[in-house]
């Protein structure tokens, strides 16, 4: 029997946060002002091991989980990710394994992720532009690093890699056609990502997004575009070809054209939460029982009822927002 929510949704892809932790201070994600020095994060003692991860993996394919991407904060910042990598791999079921990175430090780990097993990459990329960029990642990086981490991945056989890069107004939107046309001569999928109000430290606000239908028509008017149907149900990214055959290109439309009814996606937080969206203000504890020593059965059922009890879909009633909520998760918590 197919486990489904309230909505008729399965359960399909499972999103991990193997950490809190990142070395950039995206303005979007983690500003520096809010995560300076001083910033506590969570210590290691929280933070579910590698072996705890495993576990609960084998125990949600039963559930329905076919696909699993690592995220973070920064997956690469965890110690030896490529062991958890080669662990989740072989796990009877798994069809999938993906990880989302800012590739920094990839020229040191991209041949290890290949050979633990990892199928697929996203690297994000907000711009082209140094200075653009720099200030987007709080200060953290050059263009050329993540160029370095995006060519040691091709050099160890991922293909084809996805480049995410999140627009913000009066920031980055100059920046969308240079990314498109650098993705389309490298043979990387470019993907454009919408702004979103993820987390309460942001400080987002509607005027800061710019749409997918703008985002397409900036690179449509350089680079004729059509649209091509999903690769799949429930894909994120709504997706474009240039019409002389030269590649595609996504968006990313949580804001302009929420894709709820079709989201499959449970996430589990660095200390062991799940949460059934990305908007949630409250997780379900398995630490506690994976630590308390419950069988595969009992930790079983707390997801089964979390995900049947599930009715979320934030991004669909964003715009009929109106009473104050509660704080939500924060996207470097909880992962892209
Ligand atoms: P593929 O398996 O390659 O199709 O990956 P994906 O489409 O899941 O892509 P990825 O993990 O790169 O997600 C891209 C971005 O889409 C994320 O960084 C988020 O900004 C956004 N996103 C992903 N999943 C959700 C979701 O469930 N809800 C919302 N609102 N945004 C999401
Ligand atoms: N809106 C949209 N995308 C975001 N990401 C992080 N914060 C936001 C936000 N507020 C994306 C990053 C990266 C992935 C980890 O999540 O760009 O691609
Ligand atoms: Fe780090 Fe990614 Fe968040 Fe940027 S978006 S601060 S790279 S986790
Ligand atoms: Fe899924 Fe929540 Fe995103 Fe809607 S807003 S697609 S329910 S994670």
């Amino acid at each position: 029997m197919t486990l489904t929510d309230q909505l008729n949704r399965p359960l399909h892809d499972l999103r991990i946060s193997v950490t809190d932790r990142c070395n950039f201070r995206c303005t979007y994600c983690m500003p520096a002002t809010i995560f300076g020095e001083g910033y506590r994060f969570l210590p290691k003692s929280e933070v579910l091991s590698f072996e705890e991860i495993t576990r609960l993996v084998r125990i949600l394919v039963p559930l329905g989980v076919r696909k699993v991407r690592l995220t973070g904060g920064e997956p690469l910042v965890r110690k030896d990710i490529e062991r958890l990598v080669g662990q989740i791999a072989a796990v009877p079921g798994v069809e999938d394994i993906a990880l989302t990175t800012n590739g920094y430090f990839l020229p040191q780990k991209a041949q290890a992720l290949k050979d633990a097993g990892l199928r697929r990459i996203t690297i994000s990329l907000d711009s082209l532009d140094n200075a653009v960029f720099r200030a987007l990642n709080g200060d953290r990086a050059d263009v050329s690093d993540v160029l370095a981490g995006i060519e040691a991945a091709e050099r160890a056989g991922f293909a084809p890699i996805k480049i995410n890069a999140v627009i913000k107004r009066g920031v980055n939107e100059g920046s969308v056609v240079d990314l498109a046309r650098f993705c389309r001569e490298r043979g990387y999928i470019a993907r454009f990502i919408e702004y979103m109000d993820v987390g309460n430290v942001n400080g987002w606000r509607m005027d800061d997004v710019v749409s997918a239908d703008e985002i397409v028509a900036l690179i449509d008017a350089e680079l004729p575009l059509e649209p091509v149907p999903p690769n799949y149900f429930g894909e994120v990214a709504q997706r474009y070809r240039y019409r002389d055959g030269g590649g595609e290109v996504g968006v990313i439309a949580s804001v302009t054209r929420p894709f709820c009814g079709a989201c499959t996606r449970l996430r589990l937080s660095p200390e062991g939460r799940i949460y059934t969206c990305l908007f949630a203000t409250h997780g379900v504890d398995l630490r506690g029982p994976l630590r308390a020593g419950a069988p595969d059965d009992e930790i079983a059922a707390i997801v089964r009822q979390g995900w049947q009890r599930r009715a979320d879909r934030y991004s669909e009633l964003r715009a009929a927002q109106t009473a104050p909520r509660e704080p939500k998760v924060e996207m470097y918590y909880i992962g892209g």
